[in-house]
């Protein structure tokens, strides 16, 4: 395999076949293609695209690239996945929903990328937690449990860890094959029967428009499909921040607030919408989502899991202990008003400033940098009161400040755009 000919086959426009994916990844993955080469073929992909049968090639072989898990003894065995926003801590809060109403959620989650944030950097500001799972452990956590939550490894899908990685640092996040090969071989290889995707769309959404995420998510529906599993789609608004708060430990947090039912109201809605989804793609009987979410049993079922991945579980009953950075800064409204808009790109980009994404690879992130949301679009305010907040240790201060000026919009009156824009079955 010459890999010089293999980019440029991509640069020049040309499809690549199973076979040639194979033969250039699996050199990655060995270790033998370096870094830079396999940079400058995601920047051909990102320009030249795929066709339907190459991104499901390329999902085929990054599913392939470990073990795929067999979850078919599990009752219920389910996953869900988003497509990446800000402030989107919902895995949080739909998993233990679907564990407690008797589902399996055996799933693996990503770092941040780019702007948007990740499960797996949210869930490691709970001190002890761990996503590094063997494949065993992942199948007696799954049994044990109900819930398990593990990153790319070496066992599951260690390709899309690479790619992944060097995807968030080469400004190669936003291609549609790159993000529904990366999404739907993590869920191929991970088991579930059942798949719901939370497709974003809008200013803090890899895909910027209705059409667009609509693509990404027929593309998506069609590979599960294909590989025999049943496959939703919701899509939903990312024009704003999911919820109030953005960044690690103050998303997590917030979820444990929602599991609690004292959460925001546009994260509450998305959960159980999901949540639904699931339950009736599996037969399962809807309303028991919010019941379980009502009762307090979602929340008991995330106290456990944070526990068995040796996570500190107090912090469900003292989210306090889950520290945020120390120095606040404070916007406040400059007139009277109503928030007619959140911009979620430059609240996503004030956190990554303040150090809470990365911008090498591998880089260490601060999980204890973020934003507080207090007032979301739809709010009438005064002049002076606090618009939002940001938890910071001095570093970036002066762009978030800016940015998150930039993102809040003050008028007369506003409407709130919904929030869920369509369902695909
Ligand atoms: N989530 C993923 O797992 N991969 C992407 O590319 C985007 C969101």
């Amino acid at each position: 395999m010459n890999p010089v000919a293999f980019i440029a086959a991509k640069r020049d426009g040309h499809a690549h076949s199973r076979e040639e994916l194979e033969a250039f990844l699996g050199a990655y993955l060995r270790g033998e293609v370096p870094d830079y080469q396999v940079s400058a073929w995601l920047m051909a992909v990102f320009w030249r695209g795929m066709t339907p049968e190459e991104t499901t090639a390329l999902t085929q072989v990054m599913a392939d690239s470990g073990h795929r898990l067999d979850l078919s003894a599990y009752p219920h065995p389910v996953d869900k996945h988003s497509s990446g926003g800000v402030g989107d801590k919902t895995t949080l809060v739909v998993t233990p929903i679907l564990t407690a109403c008797g589902c399996t959620v055996a799933k693996m989650s990503g770092r941040g990328l780019a702007h948007t944030g990740g499960t797996i950097d949210k869930l490691e500001s709970i001190p002890g937690w761990s996503g590094d799972l063997s494949e065993e452990r992942f199948h007696e956590l799954a049994r044990r449990v109900g819930l398990v939550i593990a990153a790319q490894s070496k066992d599951l899908a260690p390709l899309d860890g690479k790619l992944y990685a060097l995807r968030d640092v080469t400004a190669t996040v936003d291609s549609l094959p790159l993000i529904a090969s990366s999404i739907m071989s993590k869920k191929l290889a991970a088991g579930a029967r059942t798949i719901v995707l939370d497709v974003k769309v809008g200013a803090g959404a890899f895909m910027k428009t209705h059409d667009d995420a609509r693509r990404l998510a027929q593309t998506m529906i069609a590979i599960g499909k294909g590989a025999g599993r049943q496959v939703r789609a919701v899509l939903s608004s990312m024009e704003r921040p999911l919820g109030h708060a953005v960044g690690h430990a103050i998303e997590v947090r917030e979820a444990i607030a929602t599991l609690r039912g004292e959460g925001a109201e546009d994260l509450r809605e998305l959960a159980l919408a999901l949540a639904r989804e699931v339950l009736e793609a599996e037969g399962m009987d809807p309303a028991r989502a919010q019941e379980v979410l009502e009762s307090g049993a979602a929340l008991e079922k995330f106290r456990r899991f944070v526990e068995a991945q040796g996570g500190d579980a107090g912090v469900v009953d003292h989210p306090e202990r889950l520290e945020l950075a120390p120095e606040v800064w404070e916007l406040r409204a400059a007139q009277d008003g109503v928030v007619a808009a959140v911009d979620a790109l430059e609240v996503g980009l004030a956190v990554l400033a303040l150090g809470g994404g990365r911008l090498k690879k591998g880089e260490a992130i601060d999980l204890g940098v973020g934003a507080w949301l207090a007032k979301k679009p739809g709010e009438r305010v005064r002049a002076g009161e606090v618009l939002a907040r940001l938890h910071h240790r001095g570093r970036g201060v002066e762009e978030a400040t800016r940015r998150l000026n930039q993102a809040y919009r003050l008028a007369a009156d506003a409407q709130t755009p919904p929030l869920i824009l369509e369902v695909l079955r």
